[in-house]
């Protein structure tokens, strides 16, 4: 199905459109992004297709999980180009409010949540950024109220908090994470990886390279500390600056001393210039 997608702006017309693709008992599968569409988001499209009858994608830059020094303003938005590659990949609807819509005057209300959002990883670097993250979350899955939600590995943490958050409210969805996909140099694809410079964009593969030697020396038994510290003097030495390079529990995202503590994920934030990355791979 070629052709640019149905598009909703309005919570009404979004409703309408809902119950039209749920003639006939048809499932639906919600796919959240914030735009900027990469073969990353459109492999959770793929995804949520093999899921559900139809396919929705909310396209939403939400400022409520930007803090005031970060990106919202430069975060790259073209939803024509979006609505294009969407398009091609067949979705039914597409969700594309604007902040008003999202956020009306008066908006009084967030969702705080815990558990895994205060595991120390992302929340230590970007406090105000699984409240916003949950927010969001929270109002698009009650606007569009999926049988099935899918999001991506890429972004670990917000994954589990996610999950957490659709268990804790009672909301009718499964979650359903994706694995990561990556350029051919391994670097994870991310709508900012659009900032690197092409020096910056050459040394961004470390952060996967570094990770799979952590992993694979973790797997055959080195001392989990002493790797990551490897790990971390690595990335520095290519240029970046590390915000946290941890193993933790994959399911709990507890901290962990051994291979016995596993499953183990690894997960890794740095800094490239003004482009922060995040990256993780599973310990096997
Ligand atoms: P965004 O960064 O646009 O990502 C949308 C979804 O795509 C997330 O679930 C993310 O994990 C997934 N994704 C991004 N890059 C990926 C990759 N290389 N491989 C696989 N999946 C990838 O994450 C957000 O938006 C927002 O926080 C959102 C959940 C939409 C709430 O505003």
């Amino acid at each position: 199905m070629a052709g640019r997608p149905r598009v909703a702006t309005k919570l009404g017309t979004l409703r309408r459109a809902i119950a039209s693709l749920r003639r006939g008992g048809a499932g639906i599968a919600l796919v959240p992004t914030m735009g900027a569409l990469h073969d990353g988001h459109l492999s959770l499209v793929r995804l949520a297709r093999r899921r559900a009858g139809r396919v929705l994608v909310s396209v939403f830059v939400n400022p409520a999980q930007f803090a005031p020094n970060e990106d919202f303003a430069s975060y790259p938005r073209d939803l024509k180009a979006d609505l294009a590659v969407l398009g091609e990949t067949g979705v039914d609807l597409v969700w594309a409010p604007d902040e008003r819509t999202m956020y009306p005057d008066g908006f009084a209300t967030r969702v705080v949540p815990e558990g895994p959002a205060r595991a120390g990883l992302e929340d230590a670097f970007r406090p105000h950024f699984f409240g916003g993250v949950a927010t969001v979350v929270t109002k698009l899955l009650i606007q569009c109220s999926p049988d099935v939600a899918v999001f991506g590995e890429k972004d670990f943490q917000q994954l589990k908090v996610i999950g957490r958050l659709a268990a804790d409210l009672d909301l009718p969805v499964k979650i359903v994470g994706a694995p990561i996909v990556r350029e051919p140099d391994g670097l994870a694809m991310s709508s900012r990886n659009a900032y690197l410079t092409p020096d910056q964009r050459k040394i961004a593969a470390t952060l996967f390279r570094v990770l799979k030697d952590c992993a694979r020396r973790i797997s055959g038994g080195e001392h989990i500390a002493r790797v990551l510290d490897d790990g971390v003097t690595e990335i520095e030495g290519a240029g970046f600056t590390v915000d946290y390079l941890e193993a933790r529990n994959a399911a709990t995202l507890a901290k962990v001393e051994q291979l016995a503590d596993g499953p183990l994920r690894l997960l890794v934030a740095a800094r490239l210039g003004r482009t922060r990355l995040i990256d993780n791979v599973a310990v096997s």
